[in-house]
């Protein structure tokens, strides 16, 4: 039986991640979070002091890579670099920024493409980043791209630094999430772009939770289209009837 993949690709702070999460949990399916593996390849990078254009070094660090994501139950996956937790580190500004520099050299994305395909394993697969549908997973049923305003994105960031109790301007924000989009999306192999088979979902005024909706709403249409005409249900009573439990590596 062929393994379905989701593929869920936007910009930093249209809320992939998490939405990712909450549709991988319902359909209880793996889940690739693509941007991780680039953060935690930037701090690696840091660690041991290579520079972030040093493209065979990275290349290399790439392939090498002794990471591993343990998933829970709720929130994001606790990741583990050479048996350090790096879950935190990994997620702050710089280290986003460093996986962007290292993201827009060739000879890295394609030491990761192999390492992200290996997490398409039944009973189906989430992938959330910036090329899932494009590149890493072009036979991909469904593909979802998150739009959101620089404005809503550096909103949401900055309440989840301020709840960390991090200090951060707004105005820094909003400078840096165009700095990075300029990069993700000018960028020459793999840049931040819709599939042409991908649904667009602007996130602006959506919850999480009503973005997850659409897009298992969505996979519930794709879905039935192999049911002889017969009509999907309705994703809240569908979420009802779900007994899969999350997949936890
Ligand atoms: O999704 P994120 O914000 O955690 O990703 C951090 C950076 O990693 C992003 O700015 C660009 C890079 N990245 C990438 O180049 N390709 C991906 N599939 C995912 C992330």
């Amino acid at each position: 039986m062929i393994t379905p993949v989701i593929t869920v690709d936007g910009a930093s702070g249209t809320g992939k991640g998490t939405v990712s999460q909450r549709v991988a949990q319902h359909l209880g399916w793996h889940l690739l979070d693509s941007g991780a593996l680039y953060r935690v390849l930037g701090l690696a990078a840091q660690k041991q002091h290579i520079a972030l254009d040093n493209e065979d070094a990275l290349s290399q660090l790439a392939l090498t890579l002794n990471v591993t994501f343990h998933f829970q139950l709720e929130g994001a996956a606790q990741v583990v670099l050479a048996g350090e937790d790096v879950s935190e580190a990994i997620r702050t500004e710089e280290i986003g920024n460093a996986a962007s520099i290292v993201g827009a050299l060739p000879a890295v994305r394609k030491a990761l493409l192999e390492r992200q395909r290996a997490f398409k394993e039944a009973p189906g697969l989430v992938a959330d980043g910036r090329d899932m549908g494009t590149i890493v997973f072009p036979d991909a049923p469904l593909k979802i791209f998150l739009t959101a305003s620089a404005e809503e994105r550096a909103a949401r960031r900055h309440k989840q630094l301020i709840a960390k109790g991090v200090d951060a301007t707004l105005a820094e924000l909003i400078e840096q999430l165009r700095e990075r989009d300029k990069r993700d999306t000018e960028r020459l192999v793999a840049p931040l772009k819709p599939a042409v088979d991908a649904i667009c979902i602007d996130t602006d005024h959506l919850s999480v939770e009503q973005v997850a909706e659409r897009i298992l709403n969505h996979w519930q249409e794709k879905a039935g289209e192999g049911c002889s005409g017969k009509k999907a249900f309705p994703v809240t009573e569908q979420m009802a009837m779900n007994n899969f439990a999350p997949v936890l590596a």
